[in-house]
């Protein structure tokens, strides 16, 4: 085995059934083994994926991550996301280390804390690239409920099995990075090496301005969000104007244009503008105030498909 930290020495086994069938032949794997092990190769192959394959002898063994070296080359290896000694199965994460508290390394708890290894505070992060911690803080006036549950007591597009708050035992509240990063293939190896979907997402989500609204286009949001509701103007009541427009969906909007998907460290409702498409209104404003969380009242002042919104209410 080679102890380069490279995944070579991994997708022997975890790759496609011919490299497995040799690891049988060669009395390293039992075929009962093989048979329940599942192409990883496969999915790092997809357009969308973590460079696993692509970045070569970037990875050290006893490495500091999060990186504090600006210039270091970015890279992710089976191996800063699984450790192989201990890993067991259902427990990918075992043995990998995570936050630093005091003089002690905690070992990983929840998926988010290994994702925030290299999509966190990382000195090395890419220019189009975000810290995540940032935008999942509970402590922001809205975020998804990853690293805890929401602040609101309802969110009425939500369907089953999905609350804003949990009071009864089936009822979730709280989702992973992996809810929404994953293979395309929903019967396809758990955990996101890769995807068809653009954002190694598990299911399509269009953030282009100006293209029609289907339930294929913003697939992923609607995957919890009942599309329904929201075209239905349930909460916003401008909602199916904005992401349907009107003339026949041609000058529609994605919820890209409004909402992050992670959260937004300036908004409630995870509110955060794409700059590209909304710009600020001839007053020079460029902002959205809410009237607190089941007020349902807010006001945008900005300018959009050159509509002037100053202070315009709902
Ligand atoms: C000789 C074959 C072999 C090699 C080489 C190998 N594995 Fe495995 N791995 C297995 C088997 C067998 C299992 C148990 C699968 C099961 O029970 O479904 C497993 C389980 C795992 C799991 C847990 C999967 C789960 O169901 O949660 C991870 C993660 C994993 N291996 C990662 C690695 C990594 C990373 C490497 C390279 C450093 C590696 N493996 C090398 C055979 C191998
Ligand atoms: C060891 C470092 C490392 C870890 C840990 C890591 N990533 Fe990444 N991730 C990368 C690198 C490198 C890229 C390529 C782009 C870049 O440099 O950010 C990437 C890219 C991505 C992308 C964008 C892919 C695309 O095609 O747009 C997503 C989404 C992502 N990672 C999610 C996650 C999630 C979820 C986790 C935790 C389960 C995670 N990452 C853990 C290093 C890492
Ligand atoms: C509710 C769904 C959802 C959840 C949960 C989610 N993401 Fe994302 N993520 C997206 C979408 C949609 C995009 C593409 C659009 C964008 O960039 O905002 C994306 C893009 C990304 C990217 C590429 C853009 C960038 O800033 O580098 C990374 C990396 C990423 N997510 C990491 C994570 C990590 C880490 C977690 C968990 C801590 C996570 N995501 C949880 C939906 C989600
Ligand atoms: C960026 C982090 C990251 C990288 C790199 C990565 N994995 Fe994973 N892997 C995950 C996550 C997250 C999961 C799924 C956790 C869950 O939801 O159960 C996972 C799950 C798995 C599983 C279990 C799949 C299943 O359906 O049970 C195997 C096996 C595995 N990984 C092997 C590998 C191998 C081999 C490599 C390198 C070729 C690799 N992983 C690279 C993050 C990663
Ligand atoms: C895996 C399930 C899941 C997916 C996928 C998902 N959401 Fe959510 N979303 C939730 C949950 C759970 C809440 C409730 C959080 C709370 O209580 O504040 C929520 C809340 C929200 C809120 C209200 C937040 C607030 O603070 O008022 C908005 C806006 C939202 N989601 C938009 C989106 C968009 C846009 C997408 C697609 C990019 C999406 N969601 C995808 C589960 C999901
Ligand atoms: C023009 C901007 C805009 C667009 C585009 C937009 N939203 Fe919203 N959305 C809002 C505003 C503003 C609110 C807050 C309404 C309030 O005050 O309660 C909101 C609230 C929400 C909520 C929380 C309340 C609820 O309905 O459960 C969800 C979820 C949501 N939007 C999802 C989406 C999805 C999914 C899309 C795309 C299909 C989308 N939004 C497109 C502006 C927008």
């Amino acid at each position: 085995m080679a102890l380069s930290g490279e995944e070579s020495s991994c997708l022997t086994c975890h790759g496609d059934t011919g490299a497995r069938n040799r690891m049988v032949q060669g009395g390293y794997l039992k075929s009962q083994g093989a048979s329940l092990l599942r192409d990883i190769a496969n999915e790092l192959r997809k357009p969308y994926n973590h460079p696993v394959l692509t970045v070569q002898g970037v990875h050290r063994q006893l490495e500091a991550l999060p990186e504090e070296v600006v210039n270091a080359a970015r890279h992710s290896e089976c191996v800063d996301c699984h450790n192989p000694h201990v890993v067991e199965k259902g427990k990918p994460f075992r043995g990998m280390q995570g936050r630093r508290v005091g003089n002690l390394i905690t070992e990983i708890e929840n998926e988010y804390e290994l994702c925030y290894r290299c999509h966190s505070e990382s000195a090395n992060l890419p220019g189009n690239s975000s810290d995540k911690h940032a935008e999942f803080k509970t402590t922001n006036p809205s975020f998804h409920p990853v690293e805890g549950e929401g602040k609101n007591t309802v969110v009425i597009s939500l369907k089953e099995p999905y609350v804003a708050q949990k009071k009864r035992p089936n009822e979730v509240s709280q989702i992973s990075c992996s809810d929404c990063h994953g293979s395309d293939d929903p019967a396809g190896p758990k955990g996101p090496h890769g995807s068809e979907n653009q954002g190694l997402l598990v299911l399509n989500y269009q953030t282009d301005d100006e293209r029609p609204e289907s339930e294929q286009a913003y697939a992923l949001c609607y995957k919890c969000h009942d599309r329904v509701s929201i075209l239905s103007n349930e909460s916003f009541p401008y909602h199916s104007l904005h992401i349907q427009g009107r003339m026949s969906g041609q000058d529609g909007t994605s919820c890209f244009t409004c909402h992050d998907a992670h959260g937004s460290t300036q908004y409630t409702n995870l509110i955060k503008f794409n700059e590209n498409v909304v710009f600020e209104n001839a007053a020079g404003k460029l902002k959205f105030d809410a009237q607190g969380y089941s007020a349902r009242h807010g006001s945008c002042s900005l300018s959009c498909h050159g509509v002037e919104h100053d202070a315009k209410d709902y």
